[in-house]
């Protein structure tokens, strides 16, 4: 259960930018209007490509979204505010509201499943926290789709392109905490360190200090070599929240450019408009606001861009007849493309917030206890843009691997993409943080959360009935394999060495919730089978594979094999999930696909 402030939020005041080209109903949408680009999804990848190509003033994009626009300030004011992003999925107006299957690796569990389903999708709705991958990650992709171009040295000048470094909400001196010159000054996003100074901060840096063996600092963990323990960099700016909404979608709006932004509105189904070099066209798109319909259709002159996200993607194409044709039959779905790789290799990040009490005399715990203290905060957030809202609740992260000698190694090998890819995350938080307890009545918490990035688990997003309003059946197959759990495991006592360090004496009370008295191997297993979650990074259900490949969805350009005029940009499109957060990457490849639509490629 996350923290209930959300009804807390008041209305903190009006703002409404001016509107241009922005339609809430198909039925406005500009009669005869000819487009060269249709974007299907306004979420981070199609947020970025949409107000990208529309940078070229002789080409007229539509960009279609299933959510609304949600305005901070206006419709929405959590969007905004960094801390209350825990408060906005599951079940929100902002989120698709989607439940995994039952998971056998989480003891029969089903799970929440958020994605967002509103103007900048899930970068509206994420955590923020910023990474720009590890350069071995990179160098996988080059290696497997045979393209140097997604390789680190070809992606760095991407995120200068994305990234604006700016200052902390707090302002505080951040020489020593991330080092500028690799850094981007004069991108669209916003990006800063953490805002607010937490009770953990002094403790982290020097545990990095007494136990700098296992855990040392690292001066920054977006240089390609993320391993240590890093300052946490985020898709914030002033305080408020970065995504490509704000950063892109929003200015490309109000400059009243030849983007066309239709939300409210689902696409149901991509169509071949004609045969080229004996590939279908596949340019059409159809779309509606419910299931009774009216349908309506648009045929793009040049190119569709799918950017449904790693869910919505595959679903689309299966709907379309673009997937595997034994699979599609079983629904008397009539085959288009023979892609069986469409909606398989589901991979995603597994979370398991492990909680201490801790001796504090004030922590956001007191948020859903002191009306008081939630009103001052959002009152000084709402001034000033500055205090503890100004900050997401994550305040370092940690990068590991297991040890080379490690005993899972004896019989699986590593499974990461190379030294610099970590196999786990720690995340600090100075809050309660669980998927199974409400937060309790009283006490100070903490959380050194154990995150798996590198699994093995395979999962998949297959179509439950024809009806695109349905949800199809979302399968992330968490802690599925003998060395996720395995993972897993060493990550929980690694955190907990980490938290024996002298540094935390006096300030660390015990283990708490569903991990008081966790110590045990087998009891370590069954404590992660019965609370660990989703970090919320489904990626690889329309992956890139090698031009000519039968296996994976699209070639190293994203265009989608077998077609011609269809493209995916989102995070679908990993052939193995980042071994960080990915929001990052998904920036960089969605700036990369913009280069190569710019060039024709
Ligand atoms: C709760 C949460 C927390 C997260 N925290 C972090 C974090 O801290 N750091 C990080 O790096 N990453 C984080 N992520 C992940 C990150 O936000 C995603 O990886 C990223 O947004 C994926 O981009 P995308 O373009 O693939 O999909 P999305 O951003 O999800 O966009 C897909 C869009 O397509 C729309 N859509 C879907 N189907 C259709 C359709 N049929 N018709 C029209 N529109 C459609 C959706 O409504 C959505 O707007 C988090 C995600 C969530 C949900
Ligand atoms: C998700 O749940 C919220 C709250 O119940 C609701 O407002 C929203 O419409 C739901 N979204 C979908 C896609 O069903
Ligand atoms: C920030 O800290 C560094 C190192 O401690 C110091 O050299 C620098 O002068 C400080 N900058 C400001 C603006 O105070
Ligand atoms: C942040 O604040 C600075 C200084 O006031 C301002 O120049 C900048 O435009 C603001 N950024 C955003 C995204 O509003
Ligand atoms: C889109 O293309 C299809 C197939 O070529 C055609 O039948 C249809 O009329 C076109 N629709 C529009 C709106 O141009
Ligand atoms: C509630 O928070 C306010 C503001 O920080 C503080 O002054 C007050 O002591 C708190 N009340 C309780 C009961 O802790
Ligand atoms: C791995 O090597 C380290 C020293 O390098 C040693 O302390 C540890 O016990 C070894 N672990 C295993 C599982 O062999
Ligand atoms: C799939 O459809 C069945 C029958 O309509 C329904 O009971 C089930 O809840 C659906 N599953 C999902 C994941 O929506
Ligand atoms: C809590 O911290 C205070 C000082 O901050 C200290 O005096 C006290 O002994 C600590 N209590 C415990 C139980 O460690
Ligand atoms: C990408 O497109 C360019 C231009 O059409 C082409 O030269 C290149 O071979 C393509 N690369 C791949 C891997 O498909």
């Amino acid at each position: 259960m996350r923290p209930a402030v959300l009804s807390l939020v008041p209305v903190l005041g009006l703002l409404q930018p001016a509107l241009a080209a922005l339609y809430t109903s198909p039925a406005q949408l500009p009669a005869g209007r000819k487009y060269d680009y249709v974007v299907v999804g306004g979420g981070l990848g199609g947020g970025v490509v949409a107000a990208r190509l529309a940078e070229t003033a002789s080409k007229n994009v539509l960009l279609i979204e299933a959510g609304p626009r949600l305005v901070p300030n206006r419709d929405i004011e959590t969007i905004a505010i960094p801390f209350l992003c825990v408060g906005l999925a599951p079940d929100t107006p902002a989120d698709w509201n989607y439940t995994s299957t039952v998971q056998p690796g989480l003891a029969g569990r089903t799970i929440d499943y958020p994605r967002g389903r509103v103007l900048g999708g899930s970068s509206s709705i994420n955590y923020m926290i910023w990474n720009t991958g590890s350069s071995d990650d990179w160098d996988r992709y080059a290696r497997v789709t045979g393209d140097s171009g997604w390789s680190w040295k070809a992606i760095q000048p991407f995120i200068k392109k994305v990234e604006r470094i700016v200052p902390p909400a707090d302002n505080h001196n951040t020489t020593g905490e991330y080092i500028p010159s690799i850094h981007g000054t004069s991108g669209p996003l916003g990006i800063s360190l953490q805002g607010y100074p937490s009770l953990l901060d002094s403790r982290v840096i020097a545990t990095t200090e007494q136990l700098s063996a296992e855990f040392p600092l690292n001066p920054d963990m977006n240089s390609g070599n993320p391993i240590g323990i890093g300052y946490s960099q985020f898709s914030v700016e002033n305080g408020s929240r970065t995504s490509s909404a704000t950063a892109y979608l929003e200015p490309a709006l109000s400059s009243g450019s030849n983007l066309d932004v239709l939300v409210n509105t689902q696409v149901t189904k991509l169509f071949q408009t004609g045969t080229e070099q004996g590939l279908p066209a596949i340019r059409g798109v159809q779309f509606a606001q419910s299931a009774e319909g009216p349908f309506y259709v648009v045929n793009a002159t040049t190119e569709v861009i799918l950017s449904a996200g790693a869910i919505g993607t595959p679903q689309l194409l299966l709907l379309s007849g673009i997937g595997g044709s034994a699979d599609l039959k079983k629904l008397g779905i009539n085959t288009l493309v023979n892609l069986p790789d469409v909606g398989k290799n589901l991979q995603d990040h597994t979370v398991l917030p492990n909680i201490w009490s801790i001796n504090a005399t004030q922590t956001p715990d007191d948020y859903a206890r002191n009306a008081t203290l939630i009103n001052d905060d959002l009152t000084q957030w709402a001034t000033t843009g500055t205090g503890q809202l100004a900050t997401p609740p994550a305040t370092n992260i940690g990068w590991f691997r297991l040890p080379k000698n490690a005993s899972i190694f004896d019989t699986l090998t590593d499974p990461s993409a190379g030294p610099t890819s970590p196999h786990y995350e720690f995340i600090f938080a100075e809050v309660w943080d669980s998927f199974t307890l409400p937060t309790p009545t009283t006490g100070h918490y903490m959380i050194l959360s154990s995150n798996l990035f590198t699994p093995t688990s395979r999962g998949s997003v297959t179509l439950n009935t024809t009806n695109p309003f349905d949800f199809p059946i979302i399968d992330p197959a968490l802690l599925n394999s003998a060395f996720d759990i395995y993972t897993i495991r060493e990550a929980v006592k690694a955190a907990q060495r980490f938290m024996a360090a002298p540094a935390w004496d006096g300030f660390v009370i015990e283990q708490a919730g569903n991990f008081a008295g966790v110590t045990t191997d087998a009891e370590v297993e069954a404590y992660a089978r019965a609370n660990a979650a989703t970090v919320f990074h489904p990626v690889g259900t329309a992956a890139m594979s090698p031009k000519g490949a039968s296996s994976g969805v699209v070639d190293p350009n994203l265009t989608v094999k077998g077609t011609r005029g269809l493209r995916i940009v989102d995070a679908s499109i990993f052939p193995y999930v980042p071994s960080m957060h990915p929001q990052g990457l998904v920036y960089l490849v969605a700036e990369r696909a913009v280069t190569l639509i710019k060039a024709g490629c």
